[in-house]
C-alpha cells in the first residue's frame, strides 16, 4: 500500500454516553483505502458502540465519522450504501434457508432479478456454503451460520466491510475460513475493519490496528510500530496445569521482572454458539515481561518450582500485541 493512500473513513473525536458511563470516549482514527484496520481490545472496551455509530445505528454524542465523503450524522443514505456490516450477533431467519436468508438481505440492500441470482450464488461460494444452501439456517452450526452472516453483508460489494468480533465461540475450521475470508475480500480490493480481542486475528490480518480500552484509543499505528512501544522487552510465556496461590506476587518480586499477568489459555474460557462450554481446562497461561532474557527464565521457572506448580510448557517470544495492551495497561486482553 503507497503512503499516499487516502482515507476512505474518518473518524474523529468520537463519543458516546450511557448515562455516566462514556463507553467511547473521544476516539480519532483514519481507514485507509484498500487496507484492513484492526480495532483491538477486551471485551467491554467499546468496539460495538464505535461500530454501531459508523454504521449509522447510534447517533453519537459528539464527534463525527465520515464515510466516502459522506457523514453519518447528516447522510446517513449515502454511508450505508457504501458500507457492508457483519454484526456481532446473529441477523438471519432461522426457519427460513441460507438462500432465502441472502435473497432478503439483497433486497434490503436494493437488489433484484438477475443481478440478485448472481449475487446470492457468489456470496453462498464465498462463504463455502453453496452446498447447504437449501437447509434452513437453524441447522447450521455456529460457525456456519456466521459465514452466512458475512454473506448477507457483501453482496452489494460495498467499499467498506465492518466486521465485529466474526470468530467468537466458533469451531476452528470456520475460524480459518472466516480469517481466510478477510484476506480473500481484501485481495479484491475491498477495505475492512475488523475488532477483535485476539491478537493473533489482529496480527494475522490487519495493516494498521488502534488498541481501544475503556473507550479510547490507547495506541494506533502498524503491527511493528506498535511492538517497538513495548522495546526490548522479552515476553515469557508459562502454561502451568494450575495457578498455585501467590505465584504471581512471587514472580512480580524478581528483580528483572517487569509485569506479570495470569489468563485462561485462548478460548478455553469461552462459551460457543450453543452455549456449551468446550471441555472444562483448569490450566493457565502466565505471561512474564522482561528486558533479561538469560537469568530470568531461570528464576521464573525456580519460582514457580518452589510454589509446587507443574510446568506444561515454557515459550519465550519477542512483543506481540499481547504484550503491547499488557505493557500499555498492565492487564491482559482477556482479563
Ligand atoms: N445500550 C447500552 N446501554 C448502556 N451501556 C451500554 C450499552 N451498550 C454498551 N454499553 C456499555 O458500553 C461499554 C462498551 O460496550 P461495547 O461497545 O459493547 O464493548 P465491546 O464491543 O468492546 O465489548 C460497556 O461498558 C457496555 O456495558
Ligand atoms: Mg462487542
Amino acid at each position: 500500500m503507497s503512503d499516499l493512500a487516502k482515507a476512505i473513513v474518518t473518524v474523529t473525536d468520537l463519543v458516546k454516553r450511557f448515562g455516566d458511563n462514556a463507553a467511547v470516549d473521544g476516539v480519532s482514527f483514519d481507514i485507509l483505502e484498500g487496507e484492513v484496520f484492526g480495532l483491538l481490545g477486551p471485551n467491554g472496551a467499546g468496539k460495538t458502540t464505535a461500530i454501531s455509530m459508523i454504521s449509522c445505528l447510534l447517533a453519537p454524542t459528539s464527534g463525527e465519522v465520515i464515510v466516502d465523503g459522506a457523514s453519518v450524522t447528516r447522510d446517513p443514505r449515502k454511508v450505508k450504501c457504501a458500507l457492508g456490516v457483519v454484526p456481532q450477533e446473529i441477523a438471519l431467519y432461522p426457519t427460513l434457508t441460507a438462500l432465502e436468508n441472502l435473497r432478503f438481505w439483497g433486497r434490503m440492500y436494493g437488489l433484484g432479478g438477475r443481478l440478485l441470482e448472481e449475487r446470492v450464488a457468489e456470496a453462498l461460494e464465498t462463504a463455502g456454503l453453496a452446498d447447504r444452501a437449501r437447509e434452513r439456517i437453524e441447522t447450521y452450526s455456529g460457525g456456519m451460520k456466521r459465514r452466512i452472516n458475512i454473506a448477507a453483508g457483501i453482496m452489494h460489494h460495498p467499499r467498506v466491510l465492518l466486521m465485529d468480533e466474526p470468530t467468537v465461540g466458533i469451531d476452528p475450521q470456520s475460524r480459518n475460513h472466516i480469517l481466510e475470508t478477510v484476506k480473500e475480500l481484501n485481495r479484491r480490493g475491498m477495505t475492512v475493519l475488523y475488532t477483535s480481542h485476539y491478537m493473533e486475528e489482529v496480527e494475522f490480518l490487519c495493516d494498521r490496528v488502534g488498541i481501544i480500552d475503556h473507550g479510547k484509543v490507547i495506541a494506533l499505528g502498524a503491527i511493528d510500530e506498535l511492538r517497538r512501544l513495548v522495546g526490548d522487552e522479552n515476553v515469557i510465556s508459562v502454561h502451568l496445569s494450575e495457578l498455585p496461590a501467590g505465584v504471581l506476587d512471587a514472580l512480580r518480586a524478581l528483580p528483572e521482572v517487569d509485569s506479570v499477568t495470569a489468563t485462561a489459555p485462548a478460548d478455553a474460557a469461552e462459551a460457543d454458539e450453543e452455549g456449551a462450554k468446550p471441555e472444562v481446562d483448569e490450566t493457565v497461561m502466565v505471561q512474564v515481561l522482561s528486558k533479561d532474557s538469560g537469568t530470568v527464565i531461570a528464576d521464573v521457572v525456580s519460582v514457580l518450582g518452589r510454589a509446587g506448580a507443574r510446568i506444561l510448557s515454557v515459550d519465550v517470544r519477542e512483543p506481540n500485541l499481547e504484550s503491547v495492551f499488557l505493557h500499555l495497561t498492565g492487564k491482559s486482553l482477556r482479563d
